[in-house]
Order: structure tokens, then C-alpha cells, then sequence
């Protein structure tokens, strides 16, 4: 498993050197408002006057500096506004990586966090043919996941922790990192990928405990917050594989189209 930091706190990137590193708006308002980029506040001053934009440029700016910091990828977010809108995503994505690439960064180490929404993974399908990586997060289940590897993504974020949420609040019940719903929801989507044969990679993501990181120790990819890094570092807990290649490598399943 390549661990990844889920955060845009640049202390906590320095101290785990992670492989990658993901963030999302929330993480990002979150550092910003710790003051970790205030150095950049005070010396970034674009020449516009449209807070989309300003946003924008300032998102690749951080960016910028977390691609500085890890040898992976960085994973940025479009607005979830556009997550109904295809059109939109791409040209949000494309502006994004035209930002990145006029200050010096290679397209292939930048991945671009967009909904698994139906319309979030037709968006994602042409990026990619353009040579665009994609990130398709908020991934619930296994349909968004054959979505996604039918559209030959380059990375999937299958959620865990909010899947727990939604059980936990539903059925008033407590899970351990076995029978947490999440984990198995990512056990799941993983072994149908890994059967087979899909090049997307799997990066479980939104972890509420450690338990459930442990339950999927062996996954491509997991992206844990700082605080369940810490957690783990401190801990005597021995990290055993806990997911398998199937025997068999099936061939990848005829993609259905959009009309059927
Ligand atoms: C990662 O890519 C996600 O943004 C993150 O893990 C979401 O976690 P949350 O469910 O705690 O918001």
C-alpha cells in the first residue's frame, strides 16, 4: 500500500512524506485558516477581480507547493458545484492544468479530484483521452466503480468513513474494522477490479478510525488525515496484508453503453 496524506497541512505532508497527497476544499479552507499559507496570501495577488477565478489560481498555487513536498501525485479538487455538469468539469479541469503547466508541472503528476457522478465520469473519460489524470471521489458503491474503471480513470477514491456514518446513524449499531461497512464496500469494489484486470488504481479514502485502515492494509492506495497517521505511527498495531489478488485474472467486462 502507498500511503497518501489526506490534507493541505504542510507540516503534517513534511513529517509522514507521504507517496502522494489528496485535498479537498474543506482541508484547504482548513490550512488556510491555520495560517500555514498565509506567506502566499500575502505575496499572491492575481490580476482579477473574480472570486471563481482567485480561487482558482490560488488552489494551483497550493498545489504548487504540495507537488514540491511529495514525489507523487497531487489530487485537486473542482468545485462540487459542477458535479451535475460535464461541460462545466471539463473546462474547469482543463483551465486547471493549463494553470499548472504554466508554472512547470507535468500533467502527469496532477490528478484532478471530480464526483463520481454520472456526468463527473464522462467528464473524467475525455480528460483522460486527453492525457488528463482524474481522481473520481465520493465513491459509494460498486456501480460508480464500474463506471469509473469502464472509463478507463486513472484513480478511484471509494469512501469508508461515510458509508460507516450513514449505518452507524441508521441502525444505531457499532462495527469493528471487519465488519465495517465501508471497508467492505472497498474490499468489495477492490476485488472486482483486481478479477479483472483494471488499470485504475484503488486509493481507499475517508477513514474514521484506524481499524478500518488496518482492515484494508494491501489496497493501492489509502489517503488517512494526519491525526489517523499519528494514531498509527503511535501504536503497536502490526500491519498484516489484508487483501489478496484473486487467482484468476478475468478479461475486463464488455463496457455497457450509454443507450442500453
Ligand atoms: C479524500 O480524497 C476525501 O476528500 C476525504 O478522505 C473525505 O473524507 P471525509 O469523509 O472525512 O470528508
Amino acid at each position: 500500500t502507498k500511503v497518501v496524506a489526506d490534507t493541505g497541512e504542510l507540516a503534517a505532508i513534511e513529517t509522514f512524506k507521504p507517496q502522494d497527497a489528496t485535498t479537498n476544499p474543506s482541508l484547504i479552507l482548513k490550512a488556510i485558516q491555520s495560517g500555514q499559507y498565509d506567506h502566499l496570501l500575502e505575496e499572491f495577488s492575481p490580476a482579477t477581480t473574480d472570486v471563481e477565478d482567485f480561487i482558482d489560481k490560488l488552489g494551483v498555487e497550493i498545489g504548487d507547493t504540495i507537488l514540491k513536498l511529495v514525489p507523487g501525485y497531487v489530487s485537486t479538487e473542482v468545485n462540487a458545484r459542477l458535479s451535475f455538469d460535464t461541460e462545466q468539469t471539463l473546462a474547469k479541469a482543463r483551465k486547471l492544468i493549463e494553470l499548472y503547466e504554466a508554472k512547470g508541472h507535468s500533467r502527469d503528476r496532477i490528478l484532478i479530484k471530480i464526483a463520481s457522478t454520472w456526468e463527473g465520469i464522462q467528464a473524467a473519460r475525455v480528460l483522460e483521452k486527453e492525457g488528463i489524470h482524474c481522481n473520481l471521489t465520493l465513491l459509494f458503491c460498486m456501480e460508480q466503480a464500474q463506471a469509473c474503471a469502464d472509463a478507463n480513470v486513472t484513480l478511484i477514491s471509494p469512501f469508508v468513513g461515510r458509508i460507516l456514518d450513514w449505518y452507524k446513524k441508521e441502525t444505531g449499531e457499532t462495527y469493528t474494522g471487519e465488519t465495517d461497512p465501508g471497508v467492505v464496500s472497498v474490499r468489495e469494489i477492490y476485488q472486482r477490479y483486481k478479477t479483472h484486470g483494471y488499470q485504475t488504481i484503488v486509493m481507499g479514502a475517508s477513514f474514521r478510525n484506524k481499524d478500518e485502515i488496518l482492515a484494508l492494509a494491501g489496497c493501492d492506495r489509502l489517503t488517512i488525515s494526519p491525526a489517523l497517521l499519528t494514531e498509527l505511527a503511535e501504536s503497536d498495531d502490526t500491519v498484516k496484508p489484508a487483501l489478496s489478488m484473486p487467482a484468476e485474472v478475468l478479461p475486463p467486462r464488455a463496457e455497457i453503453s450509454e443507450s442500453e
